[in-house]
């Protein structure tokens, strides 16, 4: 692994690609943490040390959970778009999702760019026009998208599969494939119809993406095991076009008006047309060339553990027939987060929205709550009870109220500004240096995509502090000895520097008003992945509490 430089020329480039959600609805607490909270935190370090990143993703507009809603609603599929899009938009702003492009699938860049990668595969020898069966609702009188079918799951027998997937196996399927179908329009059972479709050649590409996964080094068990399975099991040629009115068109002038490009295979090559309009907007459109092209740029894919055969798999598979791109360094897809043991899932009406959430606690608390229980390796219960602990009994608790006293001491005794410190001890030094060691751990972690364990490093050198407090006492030794609580509270404040840039990818917002507090320049930013010395003499704004105790369970409920 390459570790970052402070020279721009060294900076590796890093996309960051993030699960692109149907503007279908409202997202939930277990969306963020399972893609956009994680992304974020890689992002705002790789950025913080040096690294130049792309972080991308955008709302899927096309697909059936969108058309299925805006008939059920009696509105067009655009103002469903229009409605969640904009929701989703409020949303990052809120938390502080640090998108450089949040686009989406209905842009004309990106069905140019989708029409390309369609005819590329075309003329590369994976793409075949077959006749096939489709079902048809007679009662409708029309043909059924994947999603308008259900019925049993023929491998696990779970009665309420889809057409494209079942949720309680996690195995994609063709409709075809149900037992006993049944139309989600009208409740009959579907009849088979044929009709053309181009199939994309997976059975073609399943040796390169097989030996391409054998070359993957660190994924998490979970996702290594379930790619390698599922081509094992042998991939099977996939119809890519689908008889719609809402869809990319096939860019071809011999098929009808009708024939649209599949969803899941447009929807994934928005990473790529995303990161095309970006080069566009910032006035170089070539530069996306450097994320996707040089073969030491590095690509990260952040996505739900529903989504691993489309980004580890499929997405691969595509990229391989197109040739000349990068395909994942990593897909650190995260397993789910169950609200009280039920699968968070807004369709079913489980768990709250984010806004909820939003209206009651502050950007950092909840980003702070999600990120120390994400389901990096494990699905993940989380209960109200355990959001309220993890912000009061740690957040506050072994930060917030460091952070304050420290800063009210120093303002208190030395007249609102930073004091000069005399000569250090070996406390003192061992302090600092266990800091700048934590930097590096949780620098190491973050890079490997263990961001649990990355913001418990952080967290635990907090907890350094409050026990060189409780050995040194400043508070008494203020009484009685001024000069050697100048060198206290003057290395407490320089832990507490460095402690704020290994917490600014989790908490932003505090840690950029830690960085004013303590009088330094510019942003964390701009300071780097290093804990600077904070200047004596400087002036010190007022401190003041830095986050609220978290009651969503009221407190006479405890
Ligand atoms: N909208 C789909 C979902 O939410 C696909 C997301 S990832 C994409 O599951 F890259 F394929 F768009
Ligand atoms: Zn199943």
């Amino acid at each position: 692994m390459r570790y970052a430089s402070p020279t721009m020329s060294d900076a590796r480039h890093i996309l960051v690609a993030v699960a692109w959600p149907y503007a279908s609805g409202p997202r939930h607490l277990g969306h963020l943490a399972g893609a956009y909270l994680p992304a974020d935190i890689f992002a705002r370090y790789h950025r913080t040390a040096g690294n130049r990143v792309l972080m991308v993703s955008g709302s899927d507009v096309h697909g059936t959970p969108i058309t299925v809603r805006a008939e059920d609603e009696g509105v067009t599929p655009q103002e469903i778009v229009d409605r969640y899009h904009s929701q989703f938009l409020e949303h990052w702003r809120t938390i502080g999702i640090s998108w450089d492009l949040y686009t989406t699938t209905g842009t004309e860049n990106h069905a140019e760019v989708a029409q390309d990668v369609f005819l590329k595969l075309l003329e590369n020898g994976y793409m075949e026009e077959k006749t096939t069966d489709q079902f048809f609702d007679e009662d409708a009188g029309r043909f059924l998208p994947d999603r308008y079918v259900e019925g049993t799951c023929p491998h696990c027998g779970y009665t309420d599969a889809r057409g494209d997937q079942c949720d309680n196996c996690g195995r994609t399927l063709d409709p075809e494939d149900l037992i006993d179908p049944r139309s989600k329009l009208t409740g009959t059972t579907p009849q088979l119809r044929s009709t053309d479709h181009f199939f994309l050649k997976l059975s073609a590409l399943q040796q390169p993406v097989a030996d391409w996964l054998a070359t993957r080094q660190g994924w998490r068990k979970h996702v290594i095991n379930w790619a390698q399975s599922f081509v094992n099991d042998g991939l099977h040629d996939r119809a890519i076009t689908r008889d719609l009115d809402w869809g990319i068109r096939v860019p071809l002038d011999n098929v009808g008006p009708e024939k649209r490009i599949y969803v899941w295979f447009e929807a994934v090559i928005g990473y790529l047309s995303a990161a095309k309009e970006w080069s566009k907007r910032v006035g170089a459109p070539e530069a996306w060339r450097l994320w996707w092209e040089d073969p030491e740029a590095e690509t990260y894919y952040f996505v739900g553990k529903d989504n691993i055969p489309f980004h580890a798999v499929m997405w691969p598979a595509m990229l391989l027939g197109y040739g000349g791109l990068n395909l994942p360094t990593d897909v650190p897809a995260n397993q789910y987060i169950t609200f009280s043991g039920e699968q968070a899932s807004t369709s079913r009406g489980v768990g709250k929205s984010i806004s909820y959430y939003t209206d009651r606690m502050e950007p950092d608390a909840l980003r702070y709550a999600l990120a120390s229980n994400l389901p990096e390796q494990n699905d993940t219960d989380l209960t109200e009870a355990e959001l309220d602990r993890a912000i009061n009994q740690e957040l506050i608790s072994t930060w917030g109220n460091l952070v304050n006293r420290v800063l009210n001491m120093t303002w208190k005794n030395f007249d609102a500004r930073i004091p000069q410190p005399g000569r250090l001890t070996e406390l003192d030094r061992n302090l600092l240096e266990s800091i700048d060691a934590a930097l590096v751990t949780t620098a190491r972690q973050i890079e490997a995509i263990e961001l649990r364990a990355g913001l418990r490093t952080m967290m635990d050198a907090a907890a350094d502090v409050n026990v060189y407090l409780n050995a040194t006492e400043p508070w008494k030794l203020a009484k009685k000895d001024l000069e050697r609580t100048a060198t206290v509270l003057h290395t407490a404040l320089s832990a507490i520097n460095g402690i704020k840039t290994g917490l600014y990818p989790y908490l932003p917002f505090s840690s950029e008003d830690i960085h004013h507090w303590l009088g330094q320049p510019g942003t964390v930013r701009d300071a780097g992945w290093i804990r600077t010395v904070v200047t004596p003499g400087s002036t010190l704004v007022k401190p003041e509490p830095m986050f609220r105790r978290s009651e969503l369970i009221a407190p006479e409920d405890d």
